[in-house]
This record gives structure tokens, C-alpha cells and sequence, in this order.
């Protein structure tokens, strides 16, 4: 049994004034694993007067004192890779293959911000005036549990990059890996007050820091709901906000596509996170001419792709977080079935040989019409909805035919022709032919996917604001 009793503020670990205890848990077991003493708002003030304190000294530091912070962050995580993902298989129960690559992503995140800092234009002239990006202020970010590591980090870095200080409160039932990932961060030295890192909940801890007059920016990742209620409660102080939110993203398989390729990159987009990725391409849009051959190819991989705890290296898809989620997830099952869609593989319980856990079925839903609840709200689990399409054309309108507009997906055996519905779709990213992640891309989404983007120089853009400085002609 762990237990995190202490949150991080001005440079050390210290025992919260909140006194209420959450329990943690292995989602792959349900066992009891830990216990986390949450914040208050009182600590919400301090952590914010910490934050405040040491902004005029952040915001003069030069490029390459930034840089060097963030090359520090990179090293300290990476000195703890295998602590990391320990930390992530026992309270998050991913597969061993996303564990590898968010740790590997985390130590990234620092180093591409580097990059980014580097490369950034922070005085330019516009006109005669001098232009100089300065920094914000405080920082209040709020991140979710489906990537704890790299939400913190990204957060984080462009704290550092843009020479703003923080206030993080990470989602409460990941406080396990907070503290191991926070333990890395302590040891990268950064001067006290930079970062600081406050456990509760979103109705506590989330909006002392959303309401906080001392905070000048909100970061968030997480549900569309709780972004509605974080803009509402940062208007009054006019904070600025960088929202990153749920998706309901299309995977296109042009009528050319082969098969071989473009099924397993089609399940692996949706499956991806055991389904709790907000870029998760959940709407599979097949040409109707092929629609029978995909169906049967879609419905024999998916069966092969195995579900189990993380220890077993050829486990594709893992448990739900928690109890709570797993039984939204049935229930969007039955939904499903409810508003006529036909189930080609998978259903609502456990997957066969698992009694325990919070391991849903993977599965997908054929004959879905795009106006279905399920084709247009998030599910964020292994549920897939296949729909038709005509020809290109009607491909690309139901594909933008969405409130969201965070990431899409398209695949065909033809570069060129992938291209042109590329560039027709409404989604921060466009993946072709399930090219790699690029960490240097643009992050973020249209319409109800959020606002602003995060990463590289649009990500520092986003963090700081113009002054410019005019004076008459020598
Ligand atoms: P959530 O959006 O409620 O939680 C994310 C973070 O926001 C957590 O740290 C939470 O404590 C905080 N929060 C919640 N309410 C808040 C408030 N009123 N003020 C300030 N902070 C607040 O997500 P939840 O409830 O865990 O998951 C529900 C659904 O949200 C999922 O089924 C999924 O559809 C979506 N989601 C999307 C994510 C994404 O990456 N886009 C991440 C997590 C959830
Ligand atoms: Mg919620």
C-alpha cells in the first residue's frame, strides 16, 4: 500500500492543509493500492504565492537558461524510466507498449521544447516598434489520468519555454505516478516556486486554481463538460486558456486502400490507450462497395488483438481506469444496440478468460448512421463505429460533420490522393498511412476539440503575449 501524503510546493515536498483521503487502485486486479491526502484551496493559495513570487526572476531567464532547465527535466526523467513505468502498469494498467512509449515521450516533451526555445523569435520588429513575447504570469494547469506522465510534462515545458511559473493539479486517481514522476522533476533542480504541484479534485483543487486571481493562464486537457465550467469560472478574471479536449475522430479508408496495411492501422488508431486517447479514431468510414470485405477483416483482427493485464508483453488493449469509467463504457455499449447499430464484434462485459479488472470487450459496431450517439460523443473506451460512405466527397462531409475536430485519419494505397482528402478535413492533425508520431506537431483542435494549440512555436504562442514599444524616429 502506498501512500502520498505530501503535494510539492515552492521547491519541497510538504503535508497539504486538505485532510481528505482518496483511495487508489490497479484497474487490472481492482485491489487497493494506495491512499492520496488531497489539497484544498488553501493550498491552491500557496502554491499560487509560491508560483508568483519567483515570476519576475523566471520571466528575465535567457534562452539558453530555459534550455538548460528543460535538457535537466529530460535527464532526471530518463534516469527513471523503469520506476516510471512501473509506476504506470500498477496504477494505469496500460499495455507494455504504451508504458515504453509515453516514458520515452515525457523525456521528449523537455527536449522539444528545447528546440522550440531555440528557435523562437522572442524580440521581432513590426513596422519601426520593437516586439517583445513576453511571458503570462502564473500558470494554472489541470490534467487528466489517460497519460498522466506526458500531460504534467507537456504542461510543464511550456511553463519553462515561454519563462512562466506553474501550478499543476494532475488527476487525483494517478497520484502514484505524480509522485514518482514529481520525485524525477525535484531532482532536475529548478529554481523553488517554478513548478509547483497541488492533489484534488476539479470541483476543489481544479477551481480555486480556475478562479485564482493570480492566475493568468489555464492549461487543461481533459472532458469537454469540465472545460465548459473551467472557461465560465476564468472569464471574470479574464485568464487566457489553452483547452485540449475530447475528439470524435474519423479514420478514412479510401476505396484503394490495402487491406493489409490500412485494418491494422485503422484498429490501433481506435484501440490506441485501450481506447481512452481523446485522438482516438473511433469513426472508421469505409466505402460501401468494400464494406463487406472490410467488415470481415475488421471483425477477425479485432478478435486477435489480445486484452490483459500489463505484465504479458502481447497485450494490445488494457483495463479501463476505474470502476466508474468501465461502467459508462457498458452502458455506451448498450446505446449502441439501443439505436439499432448491428454489433460485429465484441459486447457489453468482460472479455472471455478475465473475471476481474476493468477490462471491457473490444468492440465495434457496423451499420452506424453519423446522426447515432455514438458516432458523435466521445465513448473514450474500445469502441469502434464503422459507417459507409459513398465516395470521396461524402467522405470527407460526414467525417466533418462533427462537433469535435481533433485529429483524423486517412488511408490509401495512393499518397497523392490521401493528400487531397487531407487537406479537406477540418482536425488539428491529419495522419496519412499511419505515419509515426511527430513530436514537433501542432496539438490541439477544432471546434469543440478545444482551443489553442500546444507544442513548438504555436505552443509558445499560446504562452506569451506581444508588447511592443514605439518611439519617435532618431
Ligand atoms: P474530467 O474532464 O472530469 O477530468 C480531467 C481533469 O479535470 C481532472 O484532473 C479533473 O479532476 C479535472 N476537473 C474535473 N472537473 C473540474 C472542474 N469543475 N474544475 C476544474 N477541474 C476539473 O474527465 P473524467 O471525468 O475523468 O472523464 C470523463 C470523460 O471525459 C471521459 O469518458 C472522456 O470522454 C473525457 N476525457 C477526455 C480526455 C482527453 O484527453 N481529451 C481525458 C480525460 C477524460
Ligand atoms: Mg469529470
Amino acid at each position: 500500500m502506498r501512500t502520498i501524503d505530501r503535494i510539492y510546493i515552492d521547491g519541497a515536498f510538504v503535508t497539504p492543509h486538505g485532510s481528505e483521503e482518496f483511495a487508489l487502485f490497479n484497474p487490472a486486479t481492482e485491489e487497493r493500492i494506495g491512499t492520496v491526502r488531497l489539497g484544498d484551496a488553501k493550498d491552491v493559495a500557496l502554491a499560487v504565492a509560491a508560483a508568483k513570487r519567483v515570476f519576475p526572476a523566471m520571466a528575465r531567464t535567457t534562452k539558453a537558461e530555459r534550455i538548460a532547465m528543460l535538457l535537466r527535466l529530460r535527464d532526471a526523467v530518463q534516469a527513471r524510466t523503469d520506476d516510471l513505468a512501473a509506476a504506470m502498469r500498477e496504477e494505469y494498467g496500460a499495455p507494455a507498449y504504451f508504458t515504453g512509449f509515453s516514458v520515452r515521450n515525457t523525456a521528449s516533451i523537455f527536449e522539444v521544447m528545447a528546440a522550440s526555445v531555440e528557435n523562437y523569435a522572442f524580440e521581432r520588429m513590426a513596422g519601426s516598434s520593437a516586439v517583445t513575447m513576453l511571458p503570462l504570469g502564473v500558470v494554472g494547469a489541470i490534467t487528466p489520468w489517460n497519460s498522466n506522465f506526458g500531460f504534467i510534462a507537456t504542461k510543464l515545458a511550456h511553463a519553462i519555454g515561454s519563462g512562466s511559473t506553474i501550478v499543476i493539479k494532475p488527476a487525483e486517481q494517478s497520484a502514484i505516478q505524480t509522485q514518482v514522476l514529481l520525485e524525477c522533476l525535484h531532482a532536475a533542480g529548478l529554481p523553488k516556486g517554478v513548478l509547483n504541484v497541488v492533489n484534488g479534485t476539479g470541483p476543489e483543487v481544479g477551481a480555486a486554481l480556475t478562479t485564482h486571481p493570480d492566475v493568468a493562464l489555464v492549461s487543461f486537457t481533459g472532458s469537454t463538460p469540465a472545460a465548459r465550467i473551467i472557461q465560465r469560472a476564468a472569464i471574470d478574471t479574464m485568464k487566457r486558456t489553452v483547452l485540449e479536449l475530447g475528439g470524435k475522430s474519423p479514420t478514412i479508408i479510401l476505396d484503394d486502400a490495402d487491406l493489409d496495411t490500412a485494418i491494422p492501422v485503422a484498429l490501433m488508431s481506435g484501440f490506441a490507450n485501450s481506447g481512452q486517447a481523446c485522438v482516438a479514431g473511433s469513426r472508421i468510414l469505409v466505402p460501401r462497395a468494400r464494406r463487406e470485405d472490410i467488415l470481415a477483416r475488421l471483425k477477425q483482427e479485432a478478435e486477435n488483438l489480445k486484452v490483459g493485464p500489463a505484465g504479458d508483453p502481447d497485450v494490445r488493449i488494457g483495463p479501463l481506469a476505474n470502476a466508474a469509467h468501465w461502467e459508462r463504457v457498458q452502458s455506451w455499449i448498450r446505446i449502441g444496440l439501443e439505436e439499432g447499430a448491428t454489433l460485429l464484434t465484441g459486447g457489453e462485459g468482460r472479455p472471455e478468460g478475465l473475471d476481474k479488472g476493468w477490462f471491457a470487450r473490444p468492440t465495434i459496431f457496423a451499420d452506424v448512421t453519423n446522426t447515432m450517439r455514438i458516432a458523435r460523443e466521445e465513448i473514450f473506451g474500445p469502441v469502434l463505429s464503422v459507417i459507409p460512405y459513398d465516395d470521396d466527397e461524402d467522405a470527407v462531409a460526414i467525417a466533418n460533420d462533427s462537433d469535435f475536430g481533433l485529429q483524423a485519419y486517412v488511408l490509401s494505397a495512393d499518397g497523392e490522393r490521401a493528400l487531397r482528402v487531407a487537406r479537406q478535413l477540418v482536425a488539428g492533425r491529419v495522419v496519412i498511412n499511419g505515419a509515426p508520431h511527430d513530436p514537433h506537431a501542432p496539438f490541439g483542435g477544432f471546434r469543440q476539440s478545444g482551443l489553442g494549440r500546444e507544442i513548438g512555436a504555436y505552443g509558445l504562442d499560446a504562452y506569451l503575449e506581444p508588447r511592443a514599444i514605439l518611439k519617435p524616429a532618431a
